[in-house]
């Protein structure tokens, strides 16, 4: 997992939010590191609406800060 994130600098604010979404799975992943137990708990959060908010938060504030590591895409 070294060198994972290589550059938070993206051709477009797509791949940008693909990006937030990444972040935001590897903090699930380094967070419980067991696989099974992470695919055990899918089901409970893909079936819960406040988690899903939740994660929408959580990718929001990724998306934010590599919006601002892109100057906003604006060129
Ligand atoms: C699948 C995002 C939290 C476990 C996915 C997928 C996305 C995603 C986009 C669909 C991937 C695909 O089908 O291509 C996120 C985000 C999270 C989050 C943004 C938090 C902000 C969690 C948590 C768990 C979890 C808390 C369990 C502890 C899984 C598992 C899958 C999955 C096991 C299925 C993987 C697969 O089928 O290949 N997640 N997730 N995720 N997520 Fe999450």
């Amino acid at each position: 997992m070294d060198n994972w994130l290589p550059t938070l600098q993206t051709e477009t604010p797509s791949e940008g939010y693909d990006l937030a979404v990444k972040l935001a799975r590897m903090t699930i992943k380094k967070t419980q590191t067991d696989a099974a137990i992470r695919d055990r708990l899918r089901p409970d959060y893909a079936e819960n609406a406040d988690s899903l908010i939740a994660v929408s938060a959580v990718v929001a504030t990724h998306f934010a800060t590599i919006s601002a590591a892109n100057g906003y895409w604006a060129r």
